[in-house]
């Protein structure tokens, strides 16, 4: 688990699920920070991605971004060097995107994905470890190449 707090953003397509998701958080005592906590309607994704994507690569923490479907805010803040985001549907996607990708954000669809599930993947992601398995750490060691 990360020490510093997990950093929250969403758009409004995005906004109600990661409302709920700070519910669960609260109630598992698990510290974050909430980038967006305004609804804006019509508000645009990509500075907000942007916004959390600088963050995380600034703290070295987690974060945790929803749009409509999780591709908006995906492929924003994988633009940013040293940022591995990675859209999650399944708790066994987050399990993978961390040991495997050491995904440092996790993206969720607020219109595709249930609060019960998405709080699923949060929870099934911030616990898995990221791979020290040599293949692994070479393949992320690459994307920043
Ligand atoms: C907003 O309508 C929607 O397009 C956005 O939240 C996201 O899903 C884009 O990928």
């Amino acid at each position: 688990m990360a020490h510093a707090p997990l950093l929250l953003g969403a758009d409004h397509a995005g906004f109600a699920l990661k409302e709920t998701l700070k519910t669960a958080l609260r109630r598992s005592g698990i510290p974050f920070q909430d980038l967006t906590p305004v609804f804006t309607e019509g508000d645009d994704y990509p500075p907000i991605a942007s916004r959390v994507a600088k963050e995380v690569g600034r703290s070295g923490g987690l974060g945790v971004l929803v749009c409509g479907t999780g591709h908006g805010m995906d492929v924003a803040a994988n633009r940013r060097k040293g940022i591995r985001a990675i859209v999650a549907r399944t708790p066994e996607d987050g399990v993978i995107a961390r040991e495997h990708n050491h995904a440092n954000i996790l993206v969720l669809g607020g219109r595709v994905t249930t609060p019960r599930r998405a709080a699923a993947i949060v929870r099934a992601w911030l616990h898995a470890t990221p791979s020290r398995a040599e293949r692994h750490v070479r393949r992320v060691q690459q994307l920043d190449a």
